[in-house]
């Protein structure tokens, strides 16, 4: 059984003349949200990208539990407990809500544990539960975003990646996204890596924060430490 604690090794990964990851190291803890900051192009997506097996390294080394799963497939990464929200809100309109939700749900996953998974999620969720018979399309930018977590973790993972799940909503509701986030890591101890241009709400939310800049981190440290570091935040992360 997987605990879920995610280590990246000396992570390069390029495309063509591009070197998006250059010797990335990283851990994220187990029960901990570690948020991954900088600029646009700084390298956010691709190392998520990188662990999930979507495009591989030329050197370095994904970790997870000490199982190295570098060149593992996306599938059987997946299988491994690691589910990965992709940036913009992949939910698909012509389904109910909750199809979308049973679409989370490992292949070959019991019918006890799909229910189980769906009523932690409405808990989680009251919008999708009050929605959970109507098309997607009816959603909100904010309720689309809570669908496409929620059915991520359906697969009941132990690390979950997110992708900006702050884009283009009100600061309401991304506070709001952030607060269940921390009481889903608090309450399950699920590993979070939290992929962020919105700096300020998500250190505030996060344990440990991680600054790349061109593909390299620039800073690592606990998140309110980072918060506090006036000459990283004008340089880096734009508060
Ligand atoms: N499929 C691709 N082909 C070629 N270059 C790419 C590809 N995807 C990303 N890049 C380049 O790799 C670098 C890192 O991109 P990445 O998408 O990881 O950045 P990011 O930090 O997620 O940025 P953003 O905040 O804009 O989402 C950028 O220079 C980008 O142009
Ligand atoms: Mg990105």
């Amino acid at each position: 059984m997987s605990t879920g604690t995610l280590e990246v090794q000396g992570l390069t990964t390029t495309y063509g003349p591009v070197t998006a990851l250059d010797a990335v190291d990283i851990t994220a803890e187990q029960g901990k949200i570690t948020a991954v900051l900088g600029a646009n192009g700084a390298g956010k997506s691709t190392l998520l990208r990188t662990v999930s097996g979507l495009v591989r390294p030329v050197s370095g080394r994904v970790v997870l539990d000490g199982a190295d799963i570098t060149r593992a497939p996306a599938e059987a990464i997946a299988q491994a407990g690691i589910a990965h929200v992709p940036e913009g809100r992949g939910v698909i309109t012509e389904l109910t809500v909750e199809e979308n939700l049973r679409l989370g749900a490992m292949l070959g996953a019991s019918r006890k544990r799909t229910e189980r998974g769906l009523a932690q999620v409405y808990e989680m969720f009251p919008p999708l539960a009050e929605r959970k018979r109507r098309d997607a399309h009816v959603l909100s930018g904010g309720e689309r975003q809570m669908l496409v977590i929620g059915r991520a973790l359906l697969s009941g993972p132990s690390v979950l990646l997110l992708d900006e799940p702050s884009l283009g909503l009100a600061p309401r509701i991304v506070a709001q996204i952030f607060g269940l986030l921390r009481d889903l890591v608090d309450a399950e101890g699920v590993t979070v890596l939290l992929v962020e241009q919105n700096a300020r709400s998500a250190l505030s939310i996060a344990d440990v924060g991680i600054v790349l800049n061109l593909g390299r981190v620039v800073a690592s440290d606990a998140a309110a430490t980072l918060a506090a570091d006036d000459g990283l935040r004008h340089a880096y992360l734009g508060f």
